[in-house]
């Protein structure tokens, strides 16, 4: 099965949608395999957007991340990186649509509330730089052969 991080930023925490978020992964039938609340430190932002770097809002970008808690998990399931970009919508939330985490409860482009992965080789990447391989937990949902 595919696994996707996805990260609530510090915007998500500090507007309490952490639960209102983390729900809506949970409902889509994604299985939840690790998960924390993490201060980030520049470098981990710094590792984290490094794609980013030297683009104008690279600097603006690291303040944000590391201005307070960010909630990291890693989600499971099939297509698991798509299934969680289309939960999330497009990243300006003014652009987002209904029904999706940015279009219902985001304005802005950076705070736009979640990170996700854009790949299933970007999400290795990023899962190994925000988790311990003994922070991920397998184990079976007896129910999952109904969700696919
Ligand atoms: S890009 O430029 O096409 O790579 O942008 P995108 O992949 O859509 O976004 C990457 C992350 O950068 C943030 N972003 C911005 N922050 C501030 N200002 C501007 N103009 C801006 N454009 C993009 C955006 O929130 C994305 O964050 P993550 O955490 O990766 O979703």
């Amino acid at each position: 099965m595919q696994k996707t991080l996805i990260l609530l930023k510090p915007d998500a925490v500090q507007r309490r949608l952490v639960g209102e978020i983390t729900r809506r992964f949970e409902q889509k039938g994604l299985r939840l395999a690790g998960l924390k609340l993490v201060q980030a430190p520049r470098e981990l932002a710094e590792k984290h957007y490094a794609v980013h770097k030297g683009k104008p809002f690279y600097e603006s970008l690291l303040t944000f991340l590391t201005s307070g808690p960010t909630v990291a998990m890693v989600w499971e399931g099939r297509e698991a990186v798509a299934a969680c970009r289309n939960l999330m919508g497009v990243t300006d939330g003014v652009k987002a649509g209904p029904g999706t985490v940015r279009g219902d409860l985001a304005l802005s482009v950076q705070n736009n509330l979640v990170h996700g992965s854009d790949s299933p080789e970007n999400a290795a990447t990023e899962i190994a730089l925000w988790f311990k391989p003994e922070d991920l937990v397998g184990y079976a949902i007896t129910d999952s052969s109904w969700v696919g």
